[in-house]
């Protein structure tokens, strides 16, 4: 079955801007993402349309609340029938757990947003979570996995380290992704489409280098192409 790795975030403040993007985009050669903005201005019927259109949908409302409050949104989230949904590791043991309990391993995966990818060292000290962004990352996403999830989202930074971790079947998906001539944007860590696969993401979440750019669908193909051809050189499995 086609498989595409790239994910793109539609970050746009309605329904319309979404829908005239991915009218644009072939569901073969792309999944997308559904955040807080997106999702708070057009709601689910938006999620509908976008799967009814034929694209797979990653609902990324990072949820992060008491574990029955989660596990109900889960559950909610779940019946609309995404292929991807998120929730924040920092809600801890019981909320990732009640969580998984809601929506079991199926056709909907569950992952865990371990660190922000625009958040720095000063910026993680500054709320009380002492050592190294790494550290932090790896303790959330071995959280993640001992409560039964299905991967997390990471900055392809942390990506070798979680791959040797977490071994083959964990998930990886990773945003602060940039191609090296487009600008960083308020992302911190950032790293090329190629490295991010060379660094064992499966999936790699893309916004405004393909949502801002003149030509999205010529950017969208050309990140393709990279990776496409990183695939098929290294003879990676997926
Ligand atoms: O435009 P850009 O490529 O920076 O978009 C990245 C997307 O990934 C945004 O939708 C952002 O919310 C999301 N994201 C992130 N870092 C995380 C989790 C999600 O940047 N750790």
């Amino acid at each position: 079955m086609n498989d595409p790795r790239i994910i793109i975030a539609l970050d746009f403040p309605d329904a319309k801007q979404a829908l005239d993007l991915t009218a644009k985009l072939d569901p073969a050669s792309c999944r997308v993402k559904v955040g807080k903005e997106l999702f708070t201005a057009a709601g689910p019927q938006l999620v509908e349309k976008l799967m009814d259109n034929g694209f797979e949908v990653f609902l990324d409302l990072k949820f992060h609340d008491i574990p029955s409050t989660v596990a109900g949104a889960c559950k909610a989230a779940a019946g609309l029938g995404v292929w991807m949904m998120n929730i924040h590791a920092l809600g801890g043991r019981k909320m990732l757990t009640a969580a998984r309990e809601a929506v079991p391993v199926g056709n909907t995966r569950l992952i865990a947003v371990t660190l922000l990818t625009s958040m720095g060292s000063e910026d993680m000290n500054e709320i009380g979570l002492k050592g190294d962004p790494q550290d932090v990352v790896q303790r959330l996403a071995l959280l993640a996995r001992d409560c039964g999830l299905d991967g997390v989202v990471a900055s392809a930074l942390e990506a070798p380290m979680l791959r040797k971790m977490m071994g083959e079947s964990f998930c990886l998906v990773t945003p602060g992704i940039r191609p090296a001539d487009v600008s960083q944007g308020d992302q911190k860590r950032v790293t090329s489409p190629c490295q991010a696969i060379e660094n064992g993401a499966d999936y790699l979440v893309i916004g405004r280098p393909v949502t801002q750019a003149e030509d999205p669908v010529g950017m969208l193909r050309r990140l393709n192409e990279e990776i496409g051809e990183l695939k098929d050189g290294q003879g990676l499995s997926a």
